[in-house]
């Protein structure tokens, strides 16, 4: 055997293995309620359009279904990108501004390679999607947080950011946002702080990464624009994916922005995996040429709508109230978050709630800095309605057991 820490890259030697893998590997038993994955109901997929589908591709197109395809995607998908993005969200763009990937997590990955140089500085939010962090952690991103509330980032703390930087003439590459029913709060950004985002990376000639693969999963309110419909092309680049909306093992996605910025990192995904499944992609076009789309999201959100005022409901039941802990309400999406009152840790009682068949992600996971240890994310897309319920009450009984617990004092100084 090699000596690996020797011959591993200093980035493989740099990144760690994920808490959330090394947690989540506890709840693998039949008899435990997961709150805790990001994956969507498995009866929403819409297995039998996808054969057919499948099926028709495969006798009709084989030979470029089965083909390597170009690297910025096949132009059958992007015919339809364009006709999406114009229809849901009034954004008009061409070929040139679409790198079709293998799904959101590539386009991540791509933007850690595409901007970051080791410890170059970014701004992500607190809480923020963990595999967001990952990726630009793996390029040696020194990442910066700001809080948010149940209105997203806090936009004169971000000012505040950049500000402070640019005085010590340094740079932030980027600042990368999860806008809507973000993962792992639930928050979605409101529209007043989208238009100072996008002002603010004019002023400062900064670049927003937009990670939105949950935008189409609306329940109930008004969608605010898009930061891509409000800002300017060449400060953005937006992630868009089909997992939450098609299938996540489909593993397509795609990136819009600015066509000089979408050539350097289409050069980039061509040493990364040439191009994306050319069947997928053909699959994921046929889906809406043919006009499933709007009514199979339509039905995601009626289904997603009952699991997420399931939860509601089953929190205000259970958990006990007035005693400090507060729990976001999305509007759409997949997840929730709770907080518990400060003196307790979301972290140490992830093992009693295993212990109890409940698990959740714990909050810290999120925070790049390491705080938010009485949060935890929860999950209400895969779970039944009946699992919701009696996992929340398990929850509940958690938290309330701990709850008055005193939190040990640290030994007085004379005693030390
Ligand atoms: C905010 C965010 N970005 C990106 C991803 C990656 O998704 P995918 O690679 O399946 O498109 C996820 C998945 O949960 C996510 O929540």
């Amino acid at each position: 055997m090699i000596d690996l820490v020797k011959n591993l890259a200093a980035v493989n030697r740099r990144t760690k293995t994920s808490v959330i893998r090394e947690l989540l590997k506890l709840t693998n038993k039949p008899e435990i309620i997961s709150f805790a994955g990001g994956m969507p109901d498995p009866a929403s997929f819409p297995s039998e359009v996808f054969a057919g589908i499948a099926a028709d591709i495969l006798r009709t197109n084989s030979r470029a279904a089965l083909q390597y395809g170009p690297t910025e995607g096949l132009p059958a998908l992007q015919e339809q990108i364009i006709r999406l993005l114009r229809e849901e969200d009034g954004i008009v763009i061409k070929p040139e501004n679409i790198l079709v990937t293998t799904a959101s997590q590539q386009a991540l990955d791509l933007i850690g390679k595409a901007f970051i140089d080791m410890m170059d500085p970014i701004i992500v939010e607190l809480p923020s999607y963990i595999g967001g962090l990952q990726a630009f952690n793996g390029h040696g991103a020194k990442m910066i947080g700001v809080k948010g509330d149940d209105n997203g980032i806090l936009v004169d703390e971000l000012e505040k950011k950049l500000h402070q930087l640019r005085d010590e003439e340094e740079h932030y590459k980027f600042v990368y946002l999860v806008p809507d029913f973000q993962n792992p709060s639930g928050v979605t950004l409101c529209e007043e702080r989208r238009r100072k985002v996008v002002r603010l990376a004019e002023m400062y000639d900064v670049l927003i990464i937009e990670d939105s693969p949950y935008r189409a999963i609306r329940f109930e309110g008004k969608a605010p624009h898009m930061l891509l419909k409000l800002g300017r092309i060449g400060n953005m680049v937006s992630l868009f994916t089909f997992s939450k909306t098609l299938a996540p093992s489909l593993r397509v996605g795609f990136i819009v922005a600015h066509e000089a910025i979408i050539r350097r990192i289409a050069i980039l995904k061509q040493s990364s995996d040439l191009c994306t499944s050319s069947l997928n992609q053909l699959m994921a076009a046929e889906f809406l040429a043919r006009g499933y789309y709007k009514t199979h999201v339509e039905g995601l959100r009626s289904l997603y709508k009952a699991k997420k005022d399931a939860m509601l409901a089953a929190l205000k039941q259970h958990m006990p109230e007035g005693e400090g802990i507060t729990w976001t309400k999305p509007e759409g999406g997949l997840f929730l978050w709770v907080r518990l009152p400060d003196h307790m840790s979301a972290d140490e009682l992830f093992y009693e709630a295993v212990k109890e068949n409940v698990a959740y992600v714990i909050g810290s996971a999120f925070h790049c800095d390491g705080s938010g240890h009485n949060t935890m994310r929860l999950n209400f897309s895969y779970p039944t309605l009946e699992q919701i319920d009696e996992g929340v009450k398990r929850l509940a009984g958690v938290v309330k057991a701990n709850l008055h617990k005193a939190k040990p004092k640290a030994p007085a100084l004379a005693a030390r």
